[in-house]
């Protein structure tokens, strides 16, 4: 089995389904030039058949980025798959992704279809999709709470039908992660054909667990991952790719796993993705945060300003951050302090910098956070004037 990791970027199609998100076509253009830099290897542009605005969408990303395969989203009919190769064919790599939900509650409730008529329109879409393009990714909408027998049918059949990627969404988050592992394993033991293709997962995050989850199935399998950047997506998003993707760097020892990415591009997409669709990154937000590589407290302080890797164990350089933040505040110790006075050009005598630290620790019991002017007010107006 192979140790590379796909990285199928839907931030332009399931990440705009966010509600309150829309992206013009420039928007999405920026933001699919950026994911190129990033080292994204799929890059799903849109659903071409859900309106002209994202139908010229997919068309303008798929006329200008190269490098990367760009992927449309179709349902499995032929009126949704003619469209989304419509707007693919000027793509230097094109792929159909087309899906159908094998769950009995979606086929009851949702498709008012049964499982062999289900089956039957999952073939023949990939069928049709295979005459545009070699490169088919089938997905089974609601997999993770499919029977996993009839999964295993539906794959078996639709990689006879010549899909090349199958795809096994956790599409309402309702998977925990060592139960997905094993679903991941028992799909891929009973599928005829699978080692004709790449085993794909997309994770929704309803119980925060859409990293776990995908992380979990590539320790079972998996070759491929789908996710957004920042995590945005459909109700509570999905995988945060940044989030996949450093787990897999910074446990290389356990996964032996690589992906395409340029890492040092992280931050820079996070923040390009959420300036432009208006979705704010949270302070705690792993990777990428405000707070990610920020230490508050005395002893996190000095451990770090001894040896960075004491708390820290990723580097906040290597996702593209310049450097560790120490966060004066109440829980700060001196060493932090004194270094941040010297920063400012400060060098205090001993009997001076007690001084300032005891009026530094009586100013952080009324305010959260210390900046930058209020040392230099400490330093300035109260040790230096009297
Ligand atoms: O969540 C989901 O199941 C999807 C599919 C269309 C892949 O977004
Ligand atoms: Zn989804």
């Amino acid at each position: 089995m192979s140790n590379r990791v796909y990285i199928f970027d839907t931030t332009l199609r399931d990440g705009e389904q966010s509600p309150g998100v829309s992206l013009n076509i420039n928007e999405k253009l920026q933001i699919a030039r950026q994911l190129t830099r990033l080292g994204v290897d799929i890059i799903e542009a849109g659903f071409p058949i859900t309106s002209p605005g994202d139908f010229a969408a997919v068309q303008a990303v798929a006329r200008e980025v190269r490098g990367v395969t760009v992927a449309g989203l179709a349902r499995a009919n032929f009126k949704d798959i003619d469209s989304a190769w419509e707007a693919l064919r000027d793509a230097e790599q094109a792929r159909i992704h087309t899906f159908i939900a094998t769950s009995d509650i979606h086929l009851k409730y949702k498709l008012r279809k049964d499982r062999d008529q289900v089956v039957e329109a999952a073939v023949a879409a990939v069928k049709h999709a295979k005459k545009y393009t070699s490169d088919v990714e089938f997905s089974a909408e609601d997999a993770s709470r499919s029977d996993v027998d009839y999964l295993a049918r539906v794959f078996g059949e639709v990689i006879k039908a010549g899909a090349t990627v199958i795809n096994i969404p956790d599409t309402v988050g309702y998977a925990m992660p060592e139960e997905f592992a094993l679903f991941i394993k028992q799909v891929m033991e009973r599928t005829p054909g699978i080692e004709k293709v790449i085993v794909s997962v997309h994770c929704h995050d309803d119980l925060g667990l859409a990293v776990a989850n995908s992380l979990a199935a590539v320790g079972a399998g998996a070759r491929q991952v789908e996710g957004t950047i920042n995590g945005i997506g459909e109700r509570a998003g999905n995988a945060a790719l940044e989030e996949v993707v450093m787990g897999l760097y910074t446990r290389k020892d356990r996964y032996g796993l690589t992906t395409g990415f340029n890492t040092r591009e992280i931050y820079r997409t996070s923040r390009l993705v959420s300036s432009l669709t208006g979705m704010p990154v949270q302070p705690n937000k792993a990777v990428v945060g405000k707070n990610a590589f920020a230490h508050e407290s005395g002893i996190h302080q000095d451990g770090v300003l001894k040896e960075r890797t004491t708390y820290e164990i990723m580097n906040p350089e290597m996702v593209g951050i310049a450097a560790s933040n120490l966060v004066l505040g109440k829980h700060s110790g001196r060493h932090a302090f004194r270094d941040r006075l010297a920063e400012l050009g400060y060098n205090l005598t001993d009997d001076e910098l007690n001084l300032a630290f005891a009026r530094f620790k009586s100013l952080a019991d009324k305010k959260k956070e210390i900046t930058d002017e209020d040392l230099q007010a400490i330093v300035d107006d109260e040790i230096r004037h009297i």
